[in-house]
């Protein structure tokens, strides 16, 4: 975090959150995708104050994350799980950086696809596209574990630099078994890309490569609550081995359902998911849309 130390951050990324009620709500926005040209055109209303053009993709994360914020529910951490550019700019991490400082509330960040791979030609066929890897952005954590009362959030990164697949990898598997097997608290896993199939044949191409690796592992430690994804522009919930998978709508764009072909979900709006954990071990999940 050099780059932005210096600015004056120093308390990123947090460690433990401890709470007086013994809950703990976590705010997942996911799949930002902004551009410059994003951040450039920030005027939508017109003089009777009305929105008179289509909400572009950091406007769209501004009123995600106003709107959660405004509701009656005490935010603890903000946890965004990659796809957070389109383009990969410091410039950009540097906004939603400050954005969240703004917030006064701790947030953690890690990499999706699109923060270790530019892709050119997105009008092109996918086999005509060239795909340009970089590293992640230093505001990315790679693995990392916050305490959230007697809750332990494992932070993954799934990304693959030039690639838009995902895998968890030896590094990050014996560092989930390390915590794993010294974990008396419940545990959530985060990390970008979807652990099991969503029925949507071009989508799961991009799937978490190594997941059964990944579900070997912790389908033998009781101790894992919830695997919480981004990726798949879309809401999903499944329960498998008493494990809840979870994956939440893109802040901007939605991917069409069970689609085998890429498709757009046009009628559907951005939207953002709540994890409200208790000290009496119980964890509740639901997502809310966009009101616009
Ligand atoms: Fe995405
Ligand atoms: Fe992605």
């Amino acid at each position: 975090m050099s780059t932005l130390n210096h600015l004056g951050y120093p308390s990123y990324p947090p460690t433990e959150i401890f709470t007086e009620d013994g809950l703990i709500n976590i705010l997942q926005l996911t799949d930002l995708h902004l551009s410059l040209d994003d951040i450039k055109s920030q005027d939508i209303k017109n003089n009777d104050n009305k929105i008179t053009c289509k909400l572009n993709n950091y406007q769209t994360f501004i009123a995600c994350l106003q709107q959660a914020l405004n509701e009656p529910i005490r935010c603890d951490l903000i946890l965004l799980t990659g796809d957070l550019v389109n383009e990969v700019k410091p410039e950009i991490y540097e906004l939603i950086y400050l954005t969240l400082v703004e917030t006064g509330i701790p947030f953690a960040c890690i990499a999706g696809n699109h923060d270790v791979t530019d892709e050119l030609g997105a009008d092109l066929p996918f086999h005509n596209r060239t795909f340009i890897a970089h590293k992640p952005h230093s505001m990315l954590l790679s693995r990392h574990c916050i305490q959230l009362n007697n809750w332990k959030l494992l932070l993954i990164d799934s990304s693959v630099q030039g690639e838009i697949y995902g895998t968890v990898g030896n590094k990050n598997l014996n560092w989930l078994s390390q915590n794993l097997a010294n974990s008396h608290y419940p545990v959530i896993i985060a990390m970008h890309h979807h652990v099991l199939p969503m029925d949507s044949a071009w989508i799961d191409k991009h799937i978490t490569k190594d997941k059964a690796a990944f579900w070997h592992l912790i389908n033998s430690k009781p101790s894992v609550k919830a695997v919480v994804s981004g990726h798949v522009h879309q809401f999903f919930e499944q329960q498998t081995e008493g494990i809840k998978v979870y994956t939440t709508p893109s802040t901007c764009y939605q991917f069409k359902p069970k689609s085998d072909d890429f498709a757009i979900e046009d009628h559907e709006v951005p939207g953002y998911r709540w994890l409200t954990l208790t000290k009496q071990n119980i964890m509740s999940s639901w997502v809310k849309r966009l009101s616009v």
